[in-house]
């Protein structure tokens, strides 16, 4: 081994004794053999969450029907209780989140309510390295008004390809945008925007806000209160644990709850009314009224048993934990990884405000690369066109990990061990 991998297998050392986290780890179901680095895309299952995922499945067994309002906790209200227990996450009051529906279909039901064109007032300003699903849904939503997106959808650019200044994106905000909708966190380079920053922005010209927080709630700490944020939704499966397709959540500012759901369905209905079978909707005083369908208690339950890993742990310990793994990181690949014949750049803000909960290897063989971590037990996930995306998670992986990561990456390369996979990408990557 040479001197330089030592001193860095001795700071991983040091850092994971120190890691006031590291009892969490056990929680989960990290895999013998397996390096797990993929909490970003799903996060792993925890004890509590398999717990959780029974107790939903005995009062199902044991109260039938009955379990809406006699199971512990009635999962009538429970869509609003895990809201509440999600709020301290993003800096909210309870009523203002609840878990509801999918991102996607979040984005659909929230940006149809904010999008008010008027007069010359038409544009939504998004940005050209939003993850897909956002994209295709601000489409459909001005295609449902008869407005031609490429005259009414302004995608902000890149300069490097990777991240967005966030001067350039606020220059476009102007008296004919209608609505800003952003990504918190950047899905391939982890760059957090200044959302904080944005939303001054565009309140200061009266435009309504919104972000897709997938990929920081859990990794970063929020404050859409005190920022003035006017709608937020993120999805569950990532840093919150929550598994598979795990239901959503969404998060209307108090101020504006006054407003009509435009996508109302009958889980919006203010709770005591909801039965009298009304053909008029009356809906909840809170956040609640952009809820659509009956919440799914089986994708739900994960989440009762994994907010509770969060209350415990403290999400400011999460976010410090993160920040130093995803720094040591970056610490090895600038030792290890760059320059030939490894050829690694780091395509992720070294600012550490400027960054999310993942790291960006950047490297023209990115996708054989994946699949030879795979082959050895690692497990990363690989973004078209060359980013090897790497997310160390604060409660249950170690800078140990990571340093056996860069290894593997080291000997991959010495070997040209990659050459042996096919240059296809899987339907799954
Ligand atoms: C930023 C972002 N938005 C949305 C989605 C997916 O949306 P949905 O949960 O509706 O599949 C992802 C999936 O990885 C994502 O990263």
């Amino acid at each position: 081994m040479t001197r330089i991998l030592r001193a860095f297998l001795n700071e991983a050392r040091r850092l994971d004794r120190a890691d006031p986290l590291k009892a969490f780890r056990k929680r989960f179901a990290v895999r013998p053999g397996t390096i797990y680095l993929d909490g970003n895309s799903l996060g792993l299952l925890s004890r509590d969450s398999e717990a959780s995922i029974q107790k939903v499945l005995r009062s199902w067994k044991t109260l039938g029907i009955r379990g809406w309002l006699e199971a512990d906790p009635p999962w009538f209200y429970l869509a609003e209780r895990l809201g509440a227990r999600c709020a301290p996450l993003v800096g909210a009051e309870p009523d203002e989140v609840v878990l509801s529906g999918t991102t996607t279909v979040n984005i659909h039901a929230l940006v149809n309510t904010f999008y008010r064109p008027d007069g010359k007032r038409t544009k939504i300003v998004a940005d050209a390295l939003d993850f897909p699903t956002d994209i295709y849904a601000l489409k459909s939503v001005l295609r449902l008004r008869g407005l031609d997106p490429a005259e009414h959808l302004i995608l902000v650019r890149s300069r490097d390809g990777l991240t967005l200044d966030e001067r350039e994106i606020a220059a476009h905000f102007d008296d004919r945008t209608a609505l800003v909708f952003l990504p918190s966190v950047l899905y391939r380079s982890g760059q957090l925007l200044d959302m904080e920053a944005l939303t001054a922005r565009a309140r200061a010209q009266g435009i309504p806000i919104g972000f897709d927080c997938s990929h920081s709630v859990g990794a970063v700490p929020h404050e859409f209160d005190r920022w003035g944020v006017d709608f937020a939704l993120w999805c569950s499966y990532k840093y919150l644990n929550g598994g598979p397709g795990a239901t959503a959540f969404l998060y209307v500012n108090r101020k504006h709850h006054g407003k009509e759901p435009a996508l109302a369905g009958w889980f919006g209905s203010v709770k005591d009314r909801q039965f009298d079978m009304s053909l008029d909707f009356t809906p909840a005083p809170g956040a609640g009224r952009w809820q659509i369908s009956s919440p799914s208690m089986l994708s739900a339950a994960p989440l009762i048993g994994s907010l509770e890993i969060f209350e415990k742990a403290g999400l400011a310990a999460v976010r410090e934990r993160s920040l130093r793994m995803t720094r040591f990181l970056m610490e090895m690949a600038d030792g290890l990884l760059a320059g030939a014949p490894y050829g690694f750049s780091i395509g992720t803000p070294r600012e550490d405000g400027r960054r999310g909960g993942h790291v960006a290897l950047v490297h023209p063989e990115a996708q054989r690369i994946s699949e030879a971590l795979r082959g050895r037990g690692v497990v990363p996930d690989f973004r078209p066109p060359d980013i090897v995306r790497i997310a160390p998670v604060a409660l249950y992986n170690t800078c140990t990990e990571l340093w056996t990561l860069v290894r593997h990456l080291r000997d991959i390369i010495d070997r040209k061990d990659y050459e042996r996979f096919p240059a296809e990408r899987k339907a799954v990557s």
